[in-house]
């Protein structure tokens, strides 16, 4: 199939995208909660007589589309949303309360159920296996590490991996991306600041816990700027600074949250190491004690492989024109596709959507964020392109990587 088919099919299906998109919208939830959301999915892959493995990493989706052998390609979308309280206006607004798809995830799963679609009405054309992979829990929950640990990048092995991000600093109508590193490694980091609680008109009596802790997050700064090459990157951002209950009491303990980044993992771990050792010391010059934790995942970096990009690069062209594909700078943002793509090659596409028309112009994470819905057929069309170009190329066995 042409590229310019799977757009002129993506086209033809647009409608019934969007009205998927907006029910997933209407009813977000958090990761390793997506009950509704994977059952959508699989009432939708059961409307098409699509095959699919259930549960992977509790309620991620594999679907299977061509012969069941290989050469096969897989096809990514992640379903879960965000604690936030939408404060968007349209009518197809969240109805949970305190939650939100502000990253997109939603577009994602209604573009690959598209992609799905299509890809059984052209299933003869399916030289080989496409594996479409519902994940849960992207937002700092692993969803990805956990259905590559179930295995599904085996039986049949992928050879090749796509995955799309909507993408709000592009407008709508381009496609981004980088080869090699294209998000950073990401982890987060939790201190628990212990002193001695007492009256705050004799601080004296008391071990402070709320400047020992001040002291500590500027002073992590220092790591960022005096620490690593200033060609190189890094983030600490401490977002959270919980201690205290009254305005006269100097609380016993102050917890601190925040996400520490870096372009990779050994650059991530380096930024632990220092992280660990100035929050100790800080405290205790102060007289505290800090205890450092990196309870979460530690995502690896997304790198993508060059020649995938190529193939995504050269499918976008031919789908926007050349001078609607974009060669990105690395993005400090974390993506647990790269537990994917640190086993098979494979390439991640930025989608854009920043549409100041429709007020789609919020970033994604932002309570204001508005998905340009006119470009759900393009994402589609170029996970179908992707799929069947990488077959061919795969079949005819002329790419050695
Ligand atoms: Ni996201």
């Amino acid at each position: 199939m042409l590229v310019e088919e799977c757009l002129l099919q993506a086209e033809e299906i647009r409608d019934w995208m969007i009205d998927l998109r907006r029910e997933l919208h209407q009813f977000p939830e958090l990761m390793y909660e997506e009950v509704k959301t994977s059952a959508r999915v699989r009432r939708t892959l059961d409307e098409l007589g699509i095959v699919y493995r259930y549960p992977v990493a509790q309620t991620g989706v594999v679907a299977s589309i061509g012969r069941g052998d290989g050469p096969c390609v897989a096809l990514r979308a992640d379903m879960d949303a965000l604690p936030i309280h939408e404060q968007t206006n349209v009518e197809f607004r969240s109805r949970n309360d305190g939650k939100m798809h502000a990253c997109g995830h939603d577009c994602h799963t209604a573009m690959l159920l598209g992609a799905a679609k299509i890809l059984k009405q052209n299933e003869s054309q399916v030289g080989g296996t496409v594996k479409l992979l519902f994940q849960p829990a992207e937002e700092g929950g692993a969803g990805g590490k956990r259905m590559r640990d179930e295995g599904v990048l085996e039986n049949p092995a992928v050879q090749r991996i796509f995955g799309l991000h909507v993408w709000p600093q592009l407008p709508t109508g381009a496609l981004g991306a980088r080869p090699g590193v294209f998000l950073a490694a990401a982890g987060w980091v939790e201190i628990t600041v212990r002193g001695k609680g007492g009256h705050a008109a004799m601080p004296h009596l008391a071990v402070d816990t709320v400047l020992t802790s001040a002291q500590i997050i500027t002073n992590l700064q220092s790591v960022i700027s005096r620490e690593i090459d200033p060609l190189d990157s890094g983030v600490i951002s401490i977002t959270m600074v919980h201690g205290g209950d009254a305005y006269n009491v100097i609380p016993e303990t102050v917890h601190l949250r925040g996400t520490i980044r870096s372009l990779s993992l050994a650059g991530l771990q380096q930024i632990q190491q220092r992280v660990r050792e100035v929050a100790a010391q800080i405290a205790q010059a102060h007289r505290c004690e800090a205890v450092v934790e990196f309870p979460g995942n530690d995502y690896p970096p997304t790198v993508n492989d060059e020649h995938c990009w190529n193939v995504a690069k050269d499918l976008a062209g031919r789908l926007v024109g050349g001078e609607h594909v974009v060669e990105l700078a690395p993005v400090m943002g974390g993506e647990d596709f790269a537990y994917f793509a640190e086993k098979v090659p494979g390439c991640f596409v930025a989608l854009g959507m920043r549409n100041p028309e429709i007020d789609a112009v919020y970033g994604v994470h932002h309570p204001k964020f508005k998905a340009d819905e006119s470009v759900l057929p393009l994402g589609t069309a170029m996970h179908v392109a992707f799929a069947l170009s990488s077959l061919d190329e795969l079949r005819r066995d002329t790419y050695q990587p």
